[in-house]
């Protein structure tokens, strides 16, 4: 019995240290919280495309003279603990995650790259093209004002299996320096209003 309630009471432990610690309420699971593999890399992030969708910020090769960084519909979502807590207080917990997943437009036959579709000429969704991924945790990430930011491959899947943080230069100087809230650009998520 006593071997029991030991076992017990280390794997609650465990699944305690598991749990990102800001959850205020400390019951949550973190549904999409980060992995790290023994280099300290990031797994790829799973079943993030079921987390909570918050925009799909654009810009096409059409409006930048044909060569957009990422010319692809940029997809954002974010693991739905994290995002329940924002809701509730404002501010994104250590703990969250927010993939970012590239898009391609579906071909059209205009030069801009527009299609014309039933509801009109535009800019519609077709083939998964690539992802990057933003994980708060301010005591890991300190150098880069508590975002590591990851890069998983602009291509069509599969995605890297792992990817080791990015330096400030290729990531996190241009957050800094642009995004309305704490590294993210809230400015163009009413959601996140
Ligand atoms: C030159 C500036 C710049 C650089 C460099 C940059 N980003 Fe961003 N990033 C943005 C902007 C602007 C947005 C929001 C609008 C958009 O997606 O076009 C964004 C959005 C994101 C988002 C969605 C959350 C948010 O803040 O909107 C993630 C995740 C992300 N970037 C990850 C990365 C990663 C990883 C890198 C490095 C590999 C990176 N970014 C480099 C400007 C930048």
């Amino acid at each position: 019995m006593k071997k029991i309630i030991a076992n017990i009471f280390v794997a609650t432990g465990l699944a305690a240290a598991l749990c990102s610690p800001v959850f205020a309420d400390g019951n949550h699971k973190n549904i999409g919280a980060a992995i790290y593999n023994a280099k300290g890399e990031l797994l790829q992030p799973e079943g993030f495309r079921q987390w909570v969708f918050i925009g799909a910020p654009l810009t096409p090769n059409g409006l930048n003279g044909g060569q957009a960084g990422f010319p692809e519909f940029h997809h954002v979502y974010v693991n739905p603990d994290a995002f329940a807590v924002y809701q509730r207080t404002g501010e994104f917990p250590d703990g969250t995650v927010i993939a970012k997943e590239l898009v391609l437009l579906k071909p059209g036959k205009y030069e801009d790259g527009s299609y014309d579709a039933p509801s009109g000429r535009g800019f519609f969704a077709d083939k998964y093209h690539g992802m990057d991924v933003m994980v708060k945790d301010s005591k890991r990430f300190k150098k880069t004002n508590g975002w590591g930011f990851f890069n998983f491959g602009h291509h069509a899947p599969p995605y890297i299996k792992t990817a080791e943080a990015a330096s400030i230069d290729s990531c996190a100087g241009c957050h800094q320096a642009n995004a309305e809230k704490d590294m993210v650009f809230t400015q163009f998520y009413p959601i996140l209003k």
